[in-house]
């Protein structure tokens, strides 16, 4: 990954001059199969294309000084894809990841992944932690990988959690706050997500981040994941600039 310099037209040049850019960005990368079939190509063709724009994205987030960017690359109802489609989907992250180390470090990225990784292909697995391993003393963006992830299931592992604690007495059911949850979420150390992003058109959450994208900005694009440029991503940014965040206030 070669950092080449965004392009960016003359009114979007504002974005760099506001000190707001969204500390934390979440996306939903959607449409890699439609991009494949309008073009007669297979779905893992889409993918593919997809991949390259992550690595895209990834630079452009570099650039723009992003501390966290969280995709969502595989979900835990992604297993009902045609065998082929995730053995695909999982040798794709393999290649991605040992090909992107270099430039995962000399662009400072620090690499890690939330869902339940332990039921991903030992391959993958390994090739995971590795990277994670390499990465870890990086200090610029942060890359999250959501794999075999979604919010019900984060939920779920994380009340587990709670109720283990109530079971053996170390917590109290009277004294339970929500910061009880927040602190057992796979994502307690990072702050929740600033602005989402969701391409290819669709209006809804699918499951991603249910708890974290309480007060994130939504921003849906009817380009398809693998179309999506560093200019879509600075359009999306000067969107989320012009937006007033209350959290409930006014
Ligand atoms: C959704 O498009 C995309 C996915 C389920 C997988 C996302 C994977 C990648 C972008 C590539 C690999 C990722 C990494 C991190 C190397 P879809 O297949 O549901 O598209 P469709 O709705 O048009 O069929």
């Amino acid at each position: 990954m070669t950092v080449e310099p965004v392009a960016f037209s003359d009114d979007l040049a504002s974005v760099f001059q506001k000190p707001v850019v969204p500390r934390h960005l979440a996306v939903i990368m959607d449409g890699n199969g439609r991009w494949a079939r309008t073009r007669g190509l297979p779905r893992v063709e889409g993918h593919q294309a997809g991949a390259q724009t992550v690595r895209r994205v990834t630079e452009a987030c570099c650039e723009l000084g992003i501390e966290f960017l969280t995709v969502y690359a595989f979900s835990t109802e992604n297993w009902k894809r045609p065998k082929e489609e995730v053995s695909a989907l999982f040798g794709l992250l393999e290649h991605f990841l040992n090909q992107e180390l270099p430039s995962l470090q000399s662009n400072n990225v620090r690499l890690q992944a939330i869902g339940r990784l332990h039921e991903l292909p030992s391959n993958a697995q390994r090739a995971l932690q590795e990277t994670i391993r390499q990465t870890e003393t990086n200090t610029g963006l942060t890359l999250i990988l959501a794999l075999n992830y979604s919010g019900r299931a984060e939920l779920e592992d994380a009340i587990r959690e709670i109720c283990k604690s109530v079971a053996n007495k170390r917590l109290q059911p009277g004294e339970f706050t929500q910061e009880h949850l927040r602190q057992h979420l796979y994502t307690s150390q990072w702050p929740d997500p600033d602005l989402l992003i969701r391409t290819s058109g669709e209006m809804r959450l699918s499951n991603f981040l249910l708890w974290q994208l309480s007060y994130t900005e939504l921003y849906v694009t009817p380009k398809l994941w693998p179309d999506f440029t560093k200019l879509d991503l600075l359009e999306a940014i000067e969107e989320f600039q012009r937006r007033q965040r209350r959290y409930g206030g006014i």
